[in-house]
């Protein structure tokens, strides 16, 4: 077999939700425990995306340690993963530069994240001139694929552990590459980009606990809507309490005409596989329990698998406290390793070019 190389990136906007947890850190995590010795892991704090929306300069500041925080805190280990902070390791943006020089205005407005993000409908067209459009569309939210792409193709990545809403950018990522290798690579046989897999976890898609028809997302205004990992037991009762149902009577499972209920018994199972044999199976097994009831099973798996995690991430936070700046440290040895591996992409790739 060889060696696999995973890069994967979350962005430093707030402490992560069960969506972040169950689509993507879980499976971080699991792919750090199996790794093999020759393996190369690389998780990154994906700054530089995140301001691609407006960012407050102290709150992003905070954000970054809290996310740090997190990471350390779900399990993943700077022993055994490259940990570091995207703008700490400048040949992201300068593959970025390369690659957009070569990425299609056409191909990137079909995008839907960011149509998402200025919350305009998925078929307009970004570079419509319209006033409204105009205004609010930046460069960089328009760009975000093309940093995508070179935050992946920078470390010759083979796996990609993403959620669902991210499978589209990786199929740009892979023309990028394939595009890229096709004028540039010496010999079909020895490409300079490397074309990566996606893996989605399990549970691609969690969705909002009051608009179950929508992903959970840190970016939605109404905290109600998302469980994050670092949440006391109290809250998460809470929450899971007030999540949108429906007046049906009886628990069953579908996804499209009870979209509150299916999403509670993907979270259950999802949380914690043991207790069913899918999501499905779950529904069958609760079917004449009462809403409430579902309600408190769900509440008291969540607390039951994310405990741990909240209870490190404190530990971690008040370690933070009393030696300021340990986050920090860390993450910039991460982001020396990370670096020399960026530098010998970029190396390869100018003077393919002729530079
Ligand atoms: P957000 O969309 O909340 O801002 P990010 O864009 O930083 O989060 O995404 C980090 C990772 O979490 C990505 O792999 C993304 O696919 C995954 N993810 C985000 N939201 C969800 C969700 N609701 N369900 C499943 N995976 C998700
Ligand atoms: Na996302």
């Amino acid at each position: 077999n060889a060696p696999k190389v995973v890069f994967s990136g979350i962005q430093p906007t707030g402490v992560p939700h069960l969506g972040n947890y169950l689509g993507a850190l879980r499976q971080w995590r699991k792919l750090q425990d199996e790794a093999a010795p020759d393996d190369t892991l690389l998780y990154s704090i994906v700054d530089l995306h995140a301001i691609t929306i407006k960012q407050d300069p102290s709150q992003l500041r905070q954000w970054r340690k809290e996310m740090l925080a997190s990471l350390y805190a779900m399990g993943l280990n700077p022993d055994r993963a490259v940990i570091f902070c995207q703008s700490a390791v400048p040949q992201h943006a300068e593959l970025m530069w390369i690659l957009s020089c070569n990425a299609s205005m056409g191909y990137l407005s079909r995008m839907t994240q960011w149509k998402s993000k200025l919350a305009l409908p998925s078929n307009a067209n970004p570079l419509d001139p319209s006033p409204a459009n105009k205004a609010a569309l930046k460069l960089g939210l328009f760009s975000y694929p093309v940093l995508q792409a070179a935050d992946i193709l920078l470390y010759g990545t083979t796996h990609v552990p993403v959620g669902e809403d991210q499978a589209q950018h990786l199929e740009f990522t892979r023309d990028i590459a394939n595009g890229f290798n096709h004028l540039f690579a010496p010999s079909p046989s020895a490409p300079l980009l490397v074309s990566p897999q996606t893996i989605l976890s399990p549970a691609k898609r969690v969705m909002s606990l009051t608009e179950p028809t929508k992903k959970m997302s840190k970016s939605a205004p109404d905290p109600r809507s998302r469980i994050l990992i670092t949440d006391s037991k109290e809250e998460i009762t809470k929450k899971i309490k007030t999540a949108l149902t429906d007046s049906t009577r009886g628990i069953s499972y579908d996804r499209e005409s009870r979209p509150g209920v299916s999403n509670l018994l993907d979270i259950m199972y999802y949380m914690d596989e043991s207790v069913a044999s899918s999501p499905e199976a779950l529904a069958v097994e609760m079917k004449d329990v009462s809403l409430k009831a579902l309600k408190e099973k769900v509440a008291e798996t969540i607390e039951n698998s994310i405990k741990d995690v909240r209870e490190k991430y404190e530990a971690v936070m008040n370690e933070e406290d009393k030696h300021d700046g340990y986050l920090a440290k860390e993450a910039e040895e991460g982001a020396t390793r990370a670096s020399k591996l960026a530098s010998l992409t970029v190396i390869k790739v100018k003077e393919a070019m002729g530079m």
